[in-house]
């Protein structure tokens, strides 16, 4: 059986049992799998879902997600949950704004765990959602313990990471025979500031980062990178406001990385290692002339 997915109807063709003949399957007779006969999630049975929301678009949720966002009662979610995920959230669901922010005016982390804790003893269904994958720089773990702690259940479902999503819209892989056999996830920022790391691997030709975080360090990541014997052609591609409608990318090198990040406002993921593949790169200059 084949099938195409159009706006919202399914046109199947298929070979009838009985008749051997090739039928068009009429749209009443259609299983439609955006809908809930897809046995993708079962509907949430533990206290809170720690849900990843993607970078961005819709289009970046994953079906899990979405269903998960369905079957809540309460959503508590961060800052960097895109628009069009936002969007749908069902209206009868209580939608709590718990923004945390990287040095800028955040909510503690301790009043987070208190507000997934109370809304989950009242027995509501809570979906903890988060920007991009919850297990990657989200404090998943701290909110888990406190989750644990108050003798409640909870399950994960991931989502896309930013970079990943960033990697794409460059036209690139974040692994590549030949080229890296590992890849990075770092951060520019630490509990204590400018977040250190292995610097001399990091330099090594071939290397290849994603840095979340990395704006307001990106200096000091240019210095000690430098400092470790990275050339300073080493590509860095800056890709702002990933999966939203103002998506930008910025191709820079170490030695150019700061002023590049200054030139962007939203959250911003860097790219250390790799270069937009010329395609790409044109269509977001074809994007932005045409904006
Ligand atoms: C607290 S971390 C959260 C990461 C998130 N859990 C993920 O998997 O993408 C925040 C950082 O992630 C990156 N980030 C998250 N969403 C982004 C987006 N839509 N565009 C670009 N960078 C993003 C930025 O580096 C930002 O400073």
């Amino acid at each position: 059986m084949q099938g195409n997915i159009g706006t919202n109807i399914l046109i199947c063709k298929g070979v009838w049992p009985e008749t051997g003949k090739i039928s068009y399957i009429p749209p009443h007779k259609q299983r439609n799998p955006a809908m809930t006969d897809l046995p993708v999630f079962a509907p949430l049975s533990a206290a809170v879902t720690f849900v990843g929301a993607g970078p961005g678009a819709a289009a970046h949720l994953t079906l899990g997600a979405f269903r998960a966002l369905q079957a809540a009662d309460v959503v508590i979610h961060d800052r960097l949950v895109g628009d069009e995920v936002m969007a749908l959230i069902p209206p009868h669901v209580t939608s709590i704004d718990m923004g945390k922010e990287g040095f800028g005016p955040s909510a503690a982390q301790s009043a987070i765990n208190t507000a997934i804790v109370a809304q989950a003893l009242t027995g509501a269904r809570v979906v903890r959602l988060k920007g991009g994958d919850c297990g990657i720089f989200g404090r998943l773990d701290e909110e888990i313990e406190a989750v644990e702690a108050a003798g409640l259940t909870y399950a994960i479902l991931p989502g896309l990471t930013s970079a990943t999503v960033a990697a794409a819209a460059i036209g690139q892989g974040l692994t590549k025979r030949g080229r890296n056999r590992a890849l990075r996830i770092v951060t520019g920022h630490a509990m204590d500031g400018f977040a250190e790391q292995d610097w001399r691997g990091m330099a090594r030709p071939g290397e290849v980062a994603a840095i979340y975080m990395g704006k307001k360090t990106a200096r000091f990541l240019q210095g000690r990178l430098m400092m470790h014997g990275a050339s300073p052609d080493t590509p860095v591609t800056v890709v702002e406001n990933v999966s939203r409608p103002d998506q930008r990318v910025l191709p820079a090198t170490l030695a150019t990385l700061p002023d590049a990040v200054a030139l962007t406002a939203g959250p911003a993921v860097l790219l250390y290692g790799i270069e937009p593949r010329r395609a790409a790169l044109a269509l977001t200059e074809l994007k932005e002339a045409t904006a």
